[in-house]
């Protein structure tokens, strides 16, 4: 009987540490290089063994089991529990359908369709206080849109209880996220200046979603939010849901975590792209022109927004801010015919799919026209995963982006500044660090010539929701 075959291993292991160094100075030169060596290829996080799918179809496969493949344990998600508990992002697979129940009905397509006007007056909130000239920090720009959106619509008493102080402990909870993962677990425990910051940032946050949801039981009145929906699960349907107090704490805070660090992202480097690529910017503005007549975005606009919906697909695909991603195997198995062992680490990265030549053609290039006609229901497009644990907040994420970049492009352009080139940051997602732009205001430079609207489509990349 033939042998199984032996899996490819990266080159440049060093002891004890494995792959951490590469990972950690350039983790994205480090992904790009894994698909050379194989379609699963072995590296080393420190002494622990573990498996990149580097292909496409084994991806769909791993993501598709997420009975066999899970997310109980693993260097990912022990980290990301610390922030945010067990709630459905990071749950185990026999909690995960219970969960996924309870809080499914807040991200329905006609609920979403109903949260727009309060995306658009977030967007707004935000927006309205730039100033033609000012300097941005955009990534801190986009997160405050990001985030009032998912307090207004989702978490109703969360935006009173946001301060400065919030945003910070956010920061800080994600710059130094990446170390946790990577670096021994006896390393978290240490009282080094980090893991206190650390720390005191991830209690913070926690007593303050705490008191939000404190308030909230005290409160007689009827709220219309997943918080009262998460609370009521709990009430009354404890011995199914299971959720207590603590959950639900961590569901809404896992859940802002996601949707801020997501959004924020995609936003970000939206704006970066547009303002490198001044064809694609004039095409948007003429878009966006056409298709508002100078009235806010509403739903009703964004299917028609074409261009719009490729752009924003094509820095999906290029900077996808869920970079990379954990599951466990929870039982011995086999992958294309390599035996997997129980215990075993696997990551799949929608970044080193999306960059791969053999599925993209110039994959570097920013070319929101590849996207033409294109509904990209393929496993080679996959910045919301697949499978039974796809983004719950796909078509939420995509309704806010696609508002953001309408209200924004309808009334402003944003300018790079000198020096302000963003570089990609390992963080929980994949963010521009350093990028600086600059606000002037679009029509005061004269409007592009109007294109007409393009055919109707649905807010989605996919329309697999
Ligand atoms: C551009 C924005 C976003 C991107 C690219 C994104 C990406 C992803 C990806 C790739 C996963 C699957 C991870 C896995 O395979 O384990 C995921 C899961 C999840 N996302 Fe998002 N996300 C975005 C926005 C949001 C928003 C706005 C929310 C909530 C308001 C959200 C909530 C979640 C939750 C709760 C899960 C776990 C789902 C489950 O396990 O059943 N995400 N997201």
């Amino acid at each position: 009987m033939p042998s199984p075959p032996s899996m490819a291993r990266a080159p440049g292991a060093l002891p004890f540490f494995g792959h951490a160094f590469p990972f950690l100075r350039d983790p994205f030169a480090f992904l790009d290089s894994l698909p050379a060596h194989g379609d699963l290829v072995e590296i080393r996080i420190g002494p622990t063994r573990a498996v990149v799918v580097c292909d496409p179809e084994l991806t769909r496969l791993v993501l598709q089991d997420d009975r066999t493949f899970d997310k109980s344990a693993g260097m990912l998600y022990s980290a990301l529990r610390e922030i945010g508990g067990d709630g459905l992002v990071t749950c185990p697979h026999d909690q995960h359908r219970s969960r996924r129940r309870v809080i499914q009905p807040a991200f329905g397509r006609d609920r979403v369709v109903e949260y727009t006007s309060v995306m658009g007056r977030s967007v707004d909130g935000v927006v309205d206080s730039w100033k033609d000239g000012q300097r941005l920090d955009v990534l801190h720009e986009m997160s405050k849109i990001a985030a009032d959106a998912t307090a207004d619509t989702l978490l109703g008493g969360l935006r009173a209880a946001l301060t400065s102080r919030t945003a910070s402990d956010l920061t800080t909870l994600l710059e130094l996220f990446p170390r946790r993962v990577l670096l021994p677990t006896a390393w978290r425990r240490l009282p080094t200046v980090g893991n206190l910051r650390y720390g005191a940032a991830r209690s913070r946050i926690r007593r303050t979603f705490g008191a939000v949801m404190a308030e909230r039981r005290a409160d007689q009145r009827t709220h219309d939010d997943l918080l009262s929906m998460l609370i009521a699960s709990r009430d009354s349907e404890r011995s199914r849901s299971g959720l207590d107090d603590t959950d639900i704490c961590d569901e809404a805070v896992a859940l802002f975590f996601a949707a801020v660090e997501n959004a924020s992202a995609t936003l970000a480097w939206i704006f970066h792209l547009l303002a490198q690529h001044p064809s694609v910017e004039q095409c948007l503005h003429a878009e966006v022109d056409s298709v508002l007549s100078g009235a806010p975005p509403s739903i009703d606009h964004l299917v028609r927004l074409d261009v719009a919906r490729r752009v924003v697909m094509e820095a999906l695909r290029l900077y996808p801010p869920t970079w990379v991603v954990g599951r466990v195997a929870v039982a011995d198995t086999e992958l294309r015919g390599h035996s997997i062992a129980k215990g075993t680490n696997l990551f799949y990265s929608p970044y080193l799919i999306h960059r791969r030549t053999d599925l993209y053609d110039c994959p570097e290039r920013f070319d929101p026209d590849r996207w033409e006609g294109v509904r990209a229901s393929t496993p080679s497009f996959i910045p919301f995963g697949i499978g039974p644990r796809r983004c719950i907040g796909e078509q939420f994420a995509l309704t806010l982006t696609m508002l953001a970049v309408a209200a924004i492009a309808s009334r402003w352009r944003l300018e790079s500044l000198p020096g302000g080139q963003p570089r990609p940051r390992m963080g929980v997602a994949l963010q521009p660090a350093g990028l600086r732009m600059r606000v002037i205001t679009r029509r005061s430079a004269g409007l592009s010539p109007v294109k007409p609207p393009t055919p109707a489509r649905e807010v989605s990349t996919t329309g697999e929701n």
